[in-house]
């Protein structure tokens, strides 16, 4: 049998995990774990690039590496770990700075777009724009590269960063010698959760509280917030008029939500009603928060469940860290060595 392919993979600590979080993204990691050696990472030292505030990290990280074992990240066959803990990446971070061009890291649309929205780009006077920054690609090819993955689960919008990161090991490869596989980018078929208050947009915590449903999310306000949630006047849209037989995007975000709890049947049912011009939103909007409720019950309870067991969560945190360490430590061992630098004492 060949061996396993290694993924990778890393989520921003936030102290909320959303259904959109989970749907867009966690719910692929956990399947992939059947089939691949799986790392996945809390990538805390990401999120030094933008505003934050110290005591409030440390807890979202806690936060979303718990979020990641209770949607079913299982620590027994995953390596699951705050990035912090393996310094051994951010060495390798550096070693590998020196093999990327300042031209590719300043071309980055997301540092653009977010060194823009710092007034980088008005030229106005004190503006400051950390350096960290630009950086944040070369970090993000150390994490991948650390462990030497061939494949990373990520959205579109990652796919610049790991083209960069290609090029990086590409580069390493050919000027050293052959250390690192290329990262493939891993685009699998997820479900886009929108807003439920604004369906033009995506779900995100950054909106507000009425614009995300929080995976371990009370039962009541997952409720409310379905219910509050943006529809359209009930005139049903004909096909053509808003693309392929595709409803409002309010009624498609919660066809898509209702599916994707595992109801694809009676969504089915609902789109052909609503373009038969009989669907009750109450009756979409009913089905919808009961299979949330179900989901976020389900999730509630394992979240309860592991912090019960873990009497020591940041003993467990730097056990995991141990084992990534181990990992990312052979490789940057092996950097070290092709690259002519030293090992420090032990
Ligand atoms: N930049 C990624 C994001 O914002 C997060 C991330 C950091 C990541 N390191 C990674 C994703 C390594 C994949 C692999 O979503």
């Amino acid at each position: 049998m060949p061996p396993r392919k290694r993924v990778y993979s890393g989520i921003q600590p936030t102290a909320v995990m959303t259904v959109g979080n989970y749907f867009g993204a966690v719910q692929n990691w956990v399947r992939l774990q059947d089939e691949c050696d799986c790392v996945y990472c809390v990538v805390d030292l990401h999120a030094l690039t933008a505003p934050y505030d110290a005591a409030e990290l440390r807890r979202a990280s806690r936060e979303m590496f718990v979020s990641l074992l209770a949607a079913g990240i299982d620590p027994d066959r995953t390596t699951v770990y705050i990035q912090s803990t393996v310094p051994e990446q951010t060495e390798l971070c550096w070693l590998l700075a020196n093999l990327t061009s300042l031209g590719d890291l300043s071309r980055m649309t997301q540092f653009k777009e977010k060194s823009g929205l710092l007034g980088g780009g008005s030229g106005e006077d004190g503006a400051f724009i950390p350096a960290g920054l630009l950086f944040y690609p070369v970090l993000q090819a150390a994490d991948i590269l650390a462990y030497r993955a061939d494949r990373v689960p990520v959205g579109q919008d990652q796919s610049q960063h790991l083209e960069l990161s290609r090029r990086i090991a590409r580069r390493f490869n050919s000027r050293f010698g052959y250390l690192f596989p290329e990262p493939e980018t891993l685009h699998a078929t997820v479900t886009k959760v929108l807003s439920p208050a604004d369906p033009t947009r995506k779900m995100s915590k950054s909106l507000g509280p009425r614009h995300y449903i929080g995976l371990f999310e009370e039962e009541d306000s997952v409720r409310r917030k379905i219910r509050s949630a943006v529809t359209d006047s009930g005139v049903a849209p004909r096909t053509g008029d808003t693309g392929e037989g595709r409803a409002s995007p309010g009624i498609e975000n919660l066809l898509t939500l209702l599916a994707a709890c595992g109801h694809a049947d009676d969504a089915r049912r609902m789109r052909d009603d609503y373009f038969a011009g009989t669907l009750r939103y109450v009756d979409l909007k009913g089905l919808t928060a009961d299979a949330l409720a179900v989901l976020t019950a389900a999730m509630r309870e394992r979240r309860a469940d592991i912090l019960g067991r873990e009497k020591d969560l940041d003993g467990r945190i730097m056990a995991m860290g141990e084992q990534a360490r181990a990992m990312a430590g052979e490789t940057l061992a092996r950097a070290r060595e092709k690259m002519g630098t030293f090992r420090p004492a032990t």
